[in-house]
């Protein structure tokens, strides 16, 4: 089965000149850039005979087959962070339509129908909420989503209305029993498939991950005429937590703790921050550290709030457990690198991806990935055409097994 490797660079390319620049891709969840990619992904596969539709949070679908059976879904997400790179998402969804596109270039026929996906807003980059599209789709969403604004105060509601859509997201809902199975090609986004010289892995479990917004309440005053000791400030007290997050994470296997936006109110230099408000991002491999790590946290918070006669409070925004993938899809895959010659890694995946709302919806859910290199979430973020290759054809090894009857 072939893939036709001048066409997925070309396609790569295609899809980064939406929202890019050199090799910067800013996307954002439901962003009209956003939608000019489900716009190109889906002429692509409606040339193809697929029968293509957006569901009322924005997801892409593009169907072959019947309406009534249970699907094959492949994908992976559309949307970027704010100048991230331009393979992160987009490369499953590239790869997942040549995959379609090889199996149909050789006459393969689908036994059981087959649904490409392109996720809206996975990052959560701008509203808050990561795995949006997935979440909504399989009734994961936080309550009154709709509602969450960005930072120029659009609601999700907004933003989908703007779209076409009715505004509730929550429409986007469907049966899990629906979907047979869900796969993913996903760039590693990490050095350990390059350190090991391994082009593609396969995915053994997703970490829990913890999203909320911490705000620390001080006291604003005058910086020239109020002495350090009578000082509530906020800014100094929400550093001391920031570092605190960092202990809290080095000191437990498989966990981290990112703070990743500070914003200081009222902002001046010659004002006592009066309040600050910071992002917290923990995740673990496994629940149980996840919840220690955000006991530690919480409890570092309150000590530090206390001794500097601050207050603060902590809004959870979003929880997604730790979702250990399908067995049988990890076997199938690790038989699909092999098919191309690859002897595939087991590796868990730190970042979140879509597979895991799937996954823990019940729709038996396992991931592929593709070597990368220059970290990711940044411009710097690459993966070589040859190993995008490879994943696609990986992928197209296991949708035939999955869904297709080979050719005569
Ligand atoms: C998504 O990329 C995430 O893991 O934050
Ligand atoms: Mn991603
Ligand atoms: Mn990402």
């Amino acid at each position: 089965m072939s893939v036709d490797a001048a066409r997925l660079e070309r396609r790569i390319a295609e899809l980064a000149a939406i929202g890019g620049s050199g090799t910067a891709v800013s996307r954002l969840g439901l962003s009209a850039e956003e939608q000019r990619a489900r716009d190109l992904v889906a002429g692509w596969l409606a040339a193809r005979g697929a029968r293509v539709r957006r569901d009322p949070a924005a997801n892409l679908y593009a169907r072959f087959g019947d309406d009534h059976t249970p699907c094959v879904l492949v994908g992976s997400h559309l949307d970027s962070v704010p100048e991230g790179g331009r393979f992160d998402g987009a490369l499953g969804v590239l790869c997942a339509v040549e995959a379609v596109e090889a199996l149909l270039d050789d006459g393969a026929r689908f036994r059981r129908p087959v649904e490409v996906v392109g996720w809206a807003d996975e990052e959560g980059a701008r509203f808050g909420i990561g795995l949006y599209g997935s979440s909504a789709a399989f009734g994961r969403l936080p309550d009154r989503a709709g509602e969450r604004r960005d930072r120029d105060g659009v609601t999700i509601a907004d933003a989908l209305r703007a779209l076409g859509e009715s505004g509730d997201p929550a429409g986007a809902r469907r049966d899990p029993a629906e979907v047979a199975a869900y796969l993913e090609l996903h760039i590693e986004q990490g050095p350990r498939l390059a350190e090991r010289g391994a082009a593609l892995g396969v995915v053994s479990e997703i970490v829990g991950i913890l999203h909320a917004r911490v705000t620390v309440h001080g006291r604003q005053d005058h910086a020239g005429a109020t002495v350090m000791t009578a000082r509530e400030d906020a800014l100094a007290a929400a550093a001391e937590m920031v570092v605190a997050v960092e202990a809290a994470a080095l000191g437990r296997p498989d966990a981290v703790g990112t703070v990743g936006e500070i914003a200081v109110r009222p902002g001046a230099k010659n004002v006592i921050p009066g309040e600050c408000t910071f992002s917290l991002d923990l995740r673990a491999r496994t629940d149980e550290v996840l919840e220690a790590l955000a006991r530690d946290v919480r409890a570092s918070i309150r000590r530090i709030g206390d001794a500097r006669a601050v207050r603060s409070s902590i809004d959870v925004l979003s929880h997604v457990a730790a979702a250990p993938l399908d067995e049988g899809l990890r076997d199938l895959f690790q038989r699909a690198a092999a098919s191309v010659g690859v002897e595939a890694a087991v590796l868990f995946s730190g970042a979140g991806h879509d597979a895991e709302s799937c996954q823990l919806a019940g729709v038996r859910s396992g991931m592929l990935f593709v070597r990368s290199t220059g970290g990711s979430h940044t411009p710097r973020e690459h993966a070589t055409v040859e190993d995008a290759v490879l994943g696609a054809q990986a992928l197209a090894f296991a949708l035939r097994e999955l869904a297709a009857t080979p050719s005569a």
